[in-house]
C-alpha cells in the first residue's frame, strides 16, 4: 500500500519555503505481531514545528533531515495485531506528516469521536487547548473582575485563553492581526474587546481596551505586543510566557524588551512548555468536554484538504493566514489508494 509522506528536506534560513520540504511515496510495511496500521484523517500544523526545523536545540531536539515531519494526528485503526486496538478505533498520536503509520501503539490514545468531532482533538480539546488552560489557570491565575489580555487571540491557543478568562469572570481582551479575526474574537467567541495590531497604534488601542490596566498577559508572540503590554501592567501582574511566534523566522535575536515594569510592579513572568504537564491533561479534557457541551467554549477550525498542501499551509501559519486551529484533512483524495 502506498503512503504519501512529507519529509524535512533542508533547514530554512529565516522564512520557511516549500523547497524545505520533499513529498515522497513509500510502501507501507506489513503489520507484525504487536503492531497496528493506522490511517491518518487529520494532521495538526503548529508553530513549534518551526523550531524543530532549525539546527539548534531548543527545549526539544532538532528534527532530523530526511525524516517525516513531526506532527500530532487523529487516525483510524485499519488493521491490528495488537490486542489493545481494533479496526475502527480512533486514536490521537504523533504519526506526523504522512497518510499511514505502522506502529507498536506506544503513545496512541483512544478517543471517542461520536460526540466531539475528530479534528477538535488537535485543537480546542487537544494540545493547544490544554496549553491555554495550563498557562492561564496555573500561571496567570486570573481573579474575577481582572483584565486578561492574550495575543494571537483568533488562533488555536489564544481563542481558548480568552473564553476561559470569561468563564472566570474576567474582562478578556484579544490582540490579533486583522479586522476579520478581531470580529470573530468579539462576536463569535465572546471576548470584550480585540485590538488589531496591524492597523491600530498598539499602546493607545490597548489603553482604551483595558481602562483598568492589565492583570494577566498570556503571551503567544513576544516582540512589539509584549513591549506595549508591559507598559500597561498592574501591580502583581502575571505573564504566562507561552510562545514568541513573532521571532520564529528571525535570523538574529531582536533587541530585548524593557523589563523595568516587571520590577516596579512586582510582576511574575514565567515560561512553560505544555508537554511537561501531561499529568494535568485528563483534568482539562474532562472540563473542556463539559464546556463544549454547554456551549461555553466555541472554536473555529481552518481545514486545508490534502497532505501535499501541508507545506504551504504551514508557511501561511507563520504569516498569520490561519483563522482558528489549522489542521490538514489528510485522507480525502479518492485517486490515491493508501492504507
Ligand atoms: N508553551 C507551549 O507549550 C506551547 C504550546 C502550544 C503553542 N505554543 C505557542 O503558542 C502560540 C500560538 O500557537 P497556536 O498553535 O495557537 O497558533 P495560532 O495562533 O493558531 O497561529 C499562529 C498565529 O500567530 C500569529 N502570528 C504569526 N506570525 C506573527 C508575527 N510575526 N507576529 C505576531 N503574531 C504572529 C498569527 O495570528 P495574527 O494574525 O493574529 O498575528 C497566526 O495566525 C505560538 O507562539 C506557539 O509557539 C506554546
Amino acid at each position: 500500500m502506498k503512503n504519501k509522506q512529507v519529509l524535512l528536506a533542508k533547514r530554512p534560513r529565516g522564512r520557511v519555503e516549500e523547497a524545505d520540504f520533499r513529498i515522497v511515496e513509500t510502501e507501507t510495511p506489513a503489520v507484525q505481531d504487536g503492531q497496528l496500521l493506522t490511517r491518518v484523517h487529520y494532521l495538526s500544523l503548529d508553530p513549534y514545528m518551526r523550531g524543530r526545523m532549525d539546527e539548534s536545540k531548543s527545549y526539544a531536539p532538532s528534527h532530523p533531515l530526511g525524516a517525516v515531519m513531526i506532527g500530532g494526528t487523529v487516525a483510524e485503526v485499519v488493521e491490528s495485531k495488537n490486542p489493545k486496538f481494533k479496526p475502527g478505533d480512533f486514536v490521537v498520536g504523533m504519526a506526523g506528516w504522512q497518510q499511514c503509520q505502522v506502529s507498536d501503539g506506544a503513545g496512541l490514545r483512544k478517543i471517542d469521536v461520536s460526540v466531539i468531532p475528530p479534528p477538535a482533538y488537535l485543537g480546542c480539546v487537544g494540545m493547544p487547548g490544554v496549553t491555554a488552560w495550563y498557562g492561564l489557570t496555573q500561571i496567570g491565575k486570573p481573579k474575577e473582575g481582572e483584565t486578561v489580555v492574550v495575543s494571537a487571540a483568533a488562533g488555536a491557543v489564544g481563542s481558548v485563553v480568552g473564553q476561559l478568562a470569561k468563564i472566570r469572570g474576567c474582562r478578556a481582551v484579544g490582540v490579533a492581526g486583522s479586522e476579520a479575526k478581531c470580529e470573530l474574537v468579539v462576536k463569535e467567541l465572546g471576548f470584550d474587546a480585540c485590538v488589531n495590531y496591524r492597523q491600530e497604534p498598539l499602546l493607545s488601542a490597548l489603553q482604551k481596551a483595558c481602562p483598568k490596566g492589565i492583570d494577566v498577559y498570556f503571551d503567544n508572540v513576544g516582540g512589539d505586543v509584549l513591549a506595549a503590554v508591559l507598559r500597561l501592567i498592574n501591580r502583581f501582574a502575571r505573564i504566562p510566557l507561552c510562545g514568541l511566534i513573532s521571532q520564529y523566522n528571525a535570523t538574529e535575536l531582536p533587541p530585548g524588551p524593557n523589563f523595568s515594569p516587571i520590577l516596579v510592579n512586582r510582576a511574575l513572568i514565567r515560561g512553560f512548555i505544555v508537554s511537561d504537564h501531561g499529568d494535568r491533561f485528563a483534568d482539562f479534557h474532562r472540563d473542556c468536554a463539559q464546556w463544549l457541551r454547554e456551549g461555553r467554549i466555541r472554536y473555529r477550525e481552518d481545514v486545508v484538504v490534502g497532505l501535499e498542501n501541508a507545506p504551504e499551509a504551514f508557511i501561511g501559519l507563520l504569516r498569520g493566514r490561519n483563522v482558528g486551529k489549522l489542521v490538514v484533512k489528510v485522507g480525502d483524495d479518492p485517486t490515491v489508494k493508501s492504507c
